[in-house]
This record gives C-alpha cells, structure tokens and sequence, in this order.
C-alpha cells in the first residue's frame, strides 16, 4: 500500500489548509453561534468540547474522508473481533476484553477468552477480599498494611496513576506503593519505615524478564528474609502478575499465587486486567470492575458509534490535523484536578510508546509526523511554569483540559477558583489578544502612550492555540475508566491512519541491549573497546569517580 500521506484524502486535506490561509477562531464563534454545540459530545459521562480547534466542519469531513481511505473501521472492526492486529508480535490486542462487561464471546485462535478473563477476575476478588479483611496475613499472622507493587512501564504506570486518582476511595488498609526505578532509592526509600511481617509485594510484569523489576523485586525478597529469616515467609508476601509462569515459579514464587494475563494484553494497555490488582487492594474490588464499566461504556460507544459522532474518533483525527497539517509538534495533557496528576505521565508511555514510529506496518519509512511529543502537569501548576510558552511562545501546543464540575474534597472555593482558571485558559489561549485590544486595555488602565506602545508586543497573544476541554461530573471510577478508554481509542485511531503498528514497542531494546554488555564491562571495571570515543571516555571517568569499591 502507499503511503497515507499519497492519498487524495491527504492531499485534499494538504489543499484545505492550506486555502483556510491563517486561522482566527474567534470569528469562527462569532460568525456560527452553533459551533460550540456542534462540536460538543456527551459519552460515558464525560463531556467533551472539540471546538476550540483549528477545524471547520470542512475539515471535519476531509478528516472522515481520510479515515475512511485508511479503512479505520475495519481496523476497529479487527480490534474487536481479535485479530493479530499486532503484526510484528503475531498478536491479537484485546484489553476491550479485558473489560468487557458484556460478557460477549472474544475470539482469539477460535477461543473465546471470556471464560479465562472471568477465571481471574474471581480469583482477583477473593484474593482482594482476603487481603482487605485482615484474613490474608503476613508470615507471622499478622493482617497486611501495606502492598509494595514492583514494575515498570505498564505494569507501574496505569496502577499508580488510578490509584492516585481514585485515592478518595481507598480506606485506610492497606496503603499501596510503587517501585519502578532499578536506583536503589526508589526501593530504600520505600521500605524505610515499612514492616516486613505486615508488608505484600506484588512482582508487576508480563515477561518477567525485566531486569528493573527483577533486580528490585530480588532486592525485595532479600529485605524480607533478613526479617523473617525463613524462605518459605515468600509465600505469604509475594505474588506475581504475570503471563510467564514458569519464570514467575523461578523466582520462588507459588504460582497459586500468580494472577495471570496473556499475550494479547500489550503492557500499556494491562491496567484492566490482574495488573491492575492493585487498584482493586487500594479501593475495592467493586470500584475495580466499575473502572472497568467506565472503559466498556467508552468501548461499545467506539466500537458502534458512525465515526462523524464517534468520540476517540473525532478526537484522533483533530490530533492528526493539528500534527501533521498545523505543526503541533507536542501535545499537552493539562488536568485540573490533582487526583489526575499522574495521567500525563502515564499517557506519555500509552502515546509515545504506541506511536513513536518510524516505519509502516510493512516496513516503509514514513514522510509525515507521526506520533506526538505527549506532556503535561496538573493545573494551575503548570499555568506558573510553561503556559507561556503555549500562550505565546513561537511553537503550536494542542492541549486537552480535564476537568471535574465537583471536588472530592470541599474545600472552601479552591475548586471554583481552580474551574475558573481552567475555562480562562482555555478562552485565552483560543481567544488571545490583538495589538489593538493590549493598546486599549493600557490606556484605560493610564498608561502614557509611549509606553503603551512600546509595551504592546509584549502584551499581544496570538491566541488560535487549540484545546479540547473534557469535562466530567466528578472523578469516580467510572468516568476514569471510560476517560482512559478514550484516550486509547484516540492512540489506536490515529495509529490507523498513520499506518503504523501501535502495540509493538522495538525502539526501546537497543538501549537494553547495549546495557547489558556495559553492565558487564562495569562489574569487571574495564570499558570495552567496541565504544565510540564519548562512550568509552565517560565508562572511564565514571569508573575513576567510582574508585576501586566496586558495587555489585
Ligand atoms: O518499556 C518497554 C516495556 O516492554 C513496556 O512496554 C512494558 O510495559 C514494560 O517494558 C515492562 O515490561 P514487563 O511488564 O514485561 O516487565
């Protein structure tokens, strides 16, 4: 196939750029009092506000036009029907099934995983039960305080991030952590002051193979043992997640005690499944499956929805009009809500891990944009640090707010006010502010025309920065369900018309490739000649700085 970017779709869409000549969103509002309403859906409780952006209802079905030519609903249709989307793993991509509530049959090799799915879900249950009424006890009886999960990437950053989110509803045991960081102070400094008969670690990974989490969870056992000073204390203070048994079992673990996924549930996108356990020890077992029912609700809306309505449709096509035809660079997730504040971080990996590519699903170099640079902080932090730049730095930033109409926490007004700047920004930043406007306003405000005017390039704002503002009633399991959801869909939408594989992630094994042979080098202190010369001189320096007291 050619390139997407070949297609008349593209070049069409090339053309409407460029005869929309420069942009001025805020004669669009006043020119089309229904644009608002136009570009505002409500689904699975969230409602979401596209019409900050730089599309017309032209460029709206341009974008159609384009997914259609990249047959995204066959895609979308092969998501679900599990097929072995993932091309260079050979693999279905199901984490819908993972929370598909519905219970409909999935099909992956002519088996329905619904029945597997369901198997560990029960045991997740009775084992979170368990763990949360004390019957669950440490090796020397007594009740678990607190869990440690030890991952990374996927298995870390979607459990950390909606446990975080949905703090309000943890009670008070048990309290769970998360180590990632193969630095030894991530994990130090995470059981300083933890006990080990009242502590579980659950050993986070899909291959169990990852040398950070191996290394952290070894280290684990070790702090264990020296407590409790008997090997069979393991069983009662370690499980796994998995989908490597036999690894799992090595490791010392009983695999009675391993909550299995399957290869089918790429790392960024296994929250739902026993990678999630725990969500389901912070806050319940109940909320887990209604962060599932969120997801699902987002799932049966992107799966049935027609596209010119569908929602993480509509969302990735606006994406790729702002990369790959406005020269949005980057991509900010901007949430205003402070439970949120780990969701950038996580949707950095979900994002740039899926869409970082280079290459088509049949090799071809791509001449267009793909993925973009995903980033964020929590407002109104982040309106104190780098919304400058947005506002009037040289750059395009597309930014997406999130937001709840009511707090978990009432506090006096601080919600109103954090709303307030949230809507604020998002006017300004579309509205911006023109020399004329930035001259009045200082003359009304006294100021000498001299100065006015040399102050007037300073106070002008280009406005026309997009943003899509997602709006919910309030953060619950639910809503942050069906919010991840759509940002899933959104990945996978735009992986489609970019043609690329988004559930294959090859660009991270260089860098692990090449660590295990410095690793080596490192431990006998001697850097390899193999090195480019910065390389080698820095394994030098650093050996030099070390001293002779090398570490393990
Ligand atoms: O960063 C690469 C990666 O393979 C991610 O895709 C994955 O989420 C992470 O490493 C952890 O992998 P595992 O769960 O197998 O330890």
């Amino acid at each position: 196939m050619s390139l997407i970017s070949q297609t008349p779709q593209w070049q069409a869409l090339r053309q409407h750029r460029e005869a929309l000549g420069e942009v001025r969103m805020r004669d669009w509002f006043a020119a089309d009092p229904g644009r608002a309403e136009r570009m505002t859906r409500e689904v699975a409780g969230l409602v979401v506000d596209y019409s900050k952006t730089l599309v017309t209802d032209a460029t709206l079905a341009l974008l159609l036009d384009l997914a259609r030519a990249a047959d995204l609903p066959g895609w979308r249709a092969r998501l679900f029907a599990g097929a072995p989307i993932n091309g260079t793993e050979g693999r279905a991509v199901l984490h819908v099934a993972l929370r598909n509530r519905a219970n409909r049959p999935i099909l992956v090799d002519g088996e329905d995983v619904m029945p597997q799915i369901n198997a560990v879900l029960a045991r997740m249950e009775r084992f979170v039960a368990r763990v949360r009424s004390g019957e669950w006890t440490g090796y020397t009886g007594k009740r678990i305080r607190d869990v440690v999960n030890i991952g990374i990437g996927g298995s870390n950053l979607g459990p950390k991030m909606v446990c975080a989110a949905l703090a309000p509803y943890g009670g008070d045991l048990p309290r769970v952590h998360f180590v990632s960081n193969v630095d030894a102070t991530h994990l130090v400094e995470t059981l300083s002051g933890l006990d080990a008969e009242t502590t579980l670690f659950i050993v986070a990974s899909k291959t169990f193979t990852t040398q950070e989490t191996m290394t952290n969870a070894n280290s684990a056992r070790d702090w264990l043992l020296a407590a409790l000073g008997d090997a069979s204390a393991v069983a009662r203070h370690f499980v796994a997640v998995s989908t490597n048994a036999e690894r799992v079992s090595a490791f010392g673990i009983d695999t009675v005690n391993m909550f299995e996924f399957w290869d089918w549930v790429g790392g960024r996108y296994s929250l739902w499944s026993a990678i999630g356990l725990p969500i389901a020890l912070s806050v319940g077992f109940e909320r887990f499956i209604e962060l599932l029912e969120g997801a699902h609700a987002m799932d049966e809306h992107f799966r049935s929805a027609p596209l010119e309505e569908n929602l993480p449709v509509l969302l990735g096509l606006i994406g790729i009009w702002h990369t790959n035809f406005c020269a949005a660079p980057t991509h900010a997730v901007l949430p205003y809500d402070q439970l949120l504040r780990l969701f950038p971080a996580y949707l950095q990996q979900g994002d740039m891990e899926s869409n970082g590519k280079r290459v088509t699903r049949a090799g071809e170099a791509v001449d267009y944009g793909t993925g973009p640079v995903v980033w964020g902080e929590p407002g109104t932090d982040g309106q104190h640090a780098f919304y400058q730049l947005i506002h009037q730095g040289t750059q395009l930033v597309s930014a997406d707010f999130i937001g709840a109409a009511r707090s978990h926490y009432a506090l006096g007004d601080h919600h109103t006010k954090l709303m307030a700047n949230f809507f604020a920004q998002t006017e300004a930043l579309m509205r911006g502010r023109t020399q004329d406007e930035a001259l009045a306003e200082m003359r009304a405000a006294g100021l000498d025309e001299a100065q006015a005017q040399a102050l007037a390039p300073h106070r002008t704002f280009p406005g026309n920065r997009p943003t899509t503002s997602i709006l919910m009633e309030r953060l619950t399991p639910f809503t942050l369900g069906a919010l991840i959801a759509l940002y899933e869909h959104r990945i996978f939408t735009q992986g489609v018309i970019w043609d690329v594989n988004s559930f294959d992630q090859w660009g991270v094994e260089l860098g692990k490739q090449l660590a295990s042979v410095i690793l080596d080098e490192l431990r006998a202190a001697q850097a390899g000649v193999e090195h480019d010369a910065s390389t080698r001189s820095l394994l030098e320096h650093y050996l030099r700085l070390r001293g002779a007291s090398a570490p393990g």
